[in-house]
């Protein structure tokens, strides 16, 4: 009886496998054959040779799903879902945007504007083309691998083309290893220009009236700021021309479920620890700057 039921579960587990292959066989591969593992980090994105079978992950020659790309997906904001999403996504990691992170809501004029770039041309596009693929290349060409990631995680070299940038420089790329001696902050400048740099440099950018001003912003640099035992910057001072300011992760943590830069539970990717919202700011700051040292 056991046997019999071995058996019989062994045949319906073989059919079902066959039909399985069968079926994902018609449009795409079974996902994920190529894992985040140590011989594949980057899953299917890149690395395509001849011996390779990686395009099927997401494309389907036929038999398509959906009319993006033949990809599954309808859209190119959708196309990265059946394996990121933190709902149903089938990859390790999961990734979504909202709207105080990288993400938009609804009621978002078009074009989606980045806040703080320089003029002329801040970067623009239609908000029917906002998303992942902005900052990424899912074939993982033409990247960069910053000095401060491991790999490149697929981050686009020129994510703001066109673009004459104020700090960040894609020309420092080496074009055979994609490494820069370039960090995060640098990147993340690419389209928030007015951003980053010493607090006496100044840049022209468009205020929230829609107005071209000269404007200065808090120092920021690519280094992290080091901080004392309770979190104040021990590195203050605004006269000896030396920028020891935060990188942009330090004041914007976007710590709000899946990761930096994408999500947050805190309006402009603050410190949603401390609740710092547009009415209370103020926790922001005094977490690095100590009130009762302050002149
Ligand atoms: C991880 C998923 C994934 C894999 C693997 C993949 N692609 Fe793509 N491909 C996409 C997505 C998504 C787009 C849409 C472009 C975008 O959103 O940036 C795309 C776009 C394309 C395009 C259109 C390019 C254009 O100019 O618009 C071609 C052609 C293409 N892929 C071919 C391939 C081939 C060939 C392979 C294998 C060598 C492959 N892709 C592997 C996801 C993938
Ligand atoms: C504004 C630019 C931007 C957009 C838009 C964006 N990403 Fe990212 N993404 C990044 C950066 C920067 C990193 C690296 C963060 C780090 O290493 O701290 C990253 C990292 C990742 C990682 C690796 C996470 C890890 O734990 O290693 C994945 C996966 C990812 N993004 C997927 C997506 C998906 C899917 C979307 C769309 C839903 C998306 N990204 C939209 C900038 C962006
Ligand atoms: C068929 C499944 C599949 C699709 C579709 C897919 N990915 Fe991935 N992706 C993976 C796997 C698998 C990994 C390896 C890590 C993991 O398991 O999460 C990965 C890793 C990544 C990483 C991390 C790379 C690094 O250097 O650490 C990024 C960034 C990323 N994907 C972005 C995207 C974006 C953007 C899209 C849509 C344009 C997309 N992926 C679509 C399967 C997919
Ligand atoms: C010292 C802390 C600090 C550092 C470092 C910092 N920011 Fe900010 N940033 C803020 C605060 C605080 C706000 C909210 C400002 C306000 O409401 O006026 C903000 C707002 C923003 C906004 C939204 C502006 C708007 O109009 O909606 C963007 C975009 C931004 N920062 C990007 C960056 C980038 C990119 C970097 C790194 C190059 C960076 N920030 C570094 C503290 C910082
Ligand atoms: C490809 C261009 C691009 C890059 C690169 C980019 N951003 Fe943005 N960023 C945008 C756009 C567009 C918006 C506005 C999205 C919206 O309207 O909700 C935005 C919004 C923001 C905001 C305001 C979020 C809010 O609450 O409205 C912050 C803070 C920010 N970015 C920080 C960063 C940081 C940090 C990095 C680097 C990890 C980065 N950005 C890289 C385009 C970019
Ligand atoms: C992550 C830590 C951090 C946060 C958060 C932070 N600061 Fe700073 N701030 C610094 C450091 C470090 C310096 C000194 C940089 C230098 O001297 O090179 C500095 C310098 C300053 C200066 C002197 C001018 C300058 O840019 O050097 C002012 C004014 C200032 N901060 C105000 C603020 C205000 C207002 C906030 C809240 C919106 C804030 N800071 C949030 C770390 C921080």
């Amino acid at each position: 009886m056991v046997k019999k039921g071995l058996v019989l579960s062994l045949i319906v587990g073989v059919f079902f496998a066959l039909t399985t292959t069968i079926v994902l066989a018609a449009g795409y591969n079974d996902p994920l054959q190529y894992n985040n593992d140590a011989l594949y980090p980057q899953g299917p994105h890149g690395g395509y040779t001849t011996s390779t079978n990686k395009c099927k992950e997401c494309h389907a020659v036929h038999l398509a799903t959906g009319m993006y790309r033949l990809t599954r997906a309808d859209s190119a904001s959708q196309a990265c879902d059946f394996c990121h999403s933190e709902t149903s996504g089938l990859a390790t990691k999961k990734i979504s945007l909202n709207v105080n992170g990288h993400g938009i809501d609804t009621s978002t004029p078009d074009p989606v504007v980045a806040p703080d770039d320089t003029t002329p041309t801040p970067y623009s596009v239609p908000a029917a083309n906002w998303g992942c693929d902005k900052c990424h290349s899912v074939h993982n060409n033409s990247v960069v691998k910053l000095a401060d990631e491991l790999t490149t995680k697929l981050l686009k070299a020129d994510p703001n083309p066109g673009k004459t940038y104020f700090y960040y420089n894609p020309s420092l790329i080496d074009t055979s290893t994609r490494s820069t001696p370039q960090k995060l902050a640098a990147w993340c400048s690419a389209c928030h220009n007015a951003n980053i740099g010493s607090h006496k440099t100044s840049k022209q950018a468009i205020n929230a009236s829609g107005l071209t001003i000269t404007a200065y912003g808090h120092d920021t640099s690519e280094t992290s700021t080091s901080l004392d035992a309770n979190g104040f910057a021990t590195s203050v001072g605004p006269d000896d021309a030396v920028n020891n300011g935060p990188n942009c992760k330090q004041c914007h943590p976007a710590d709000g479920g899946s990761s930096f830069p994408h999500k947050s539970t805190a309006p402009n990717m603050l410190m949603s620890a401390i609740n710092s919202t547009k009415s209370n700011l103020d926790a922001t700051c005094i977490n690095c700057h100590n009130t009762t040292s302050m002149p």
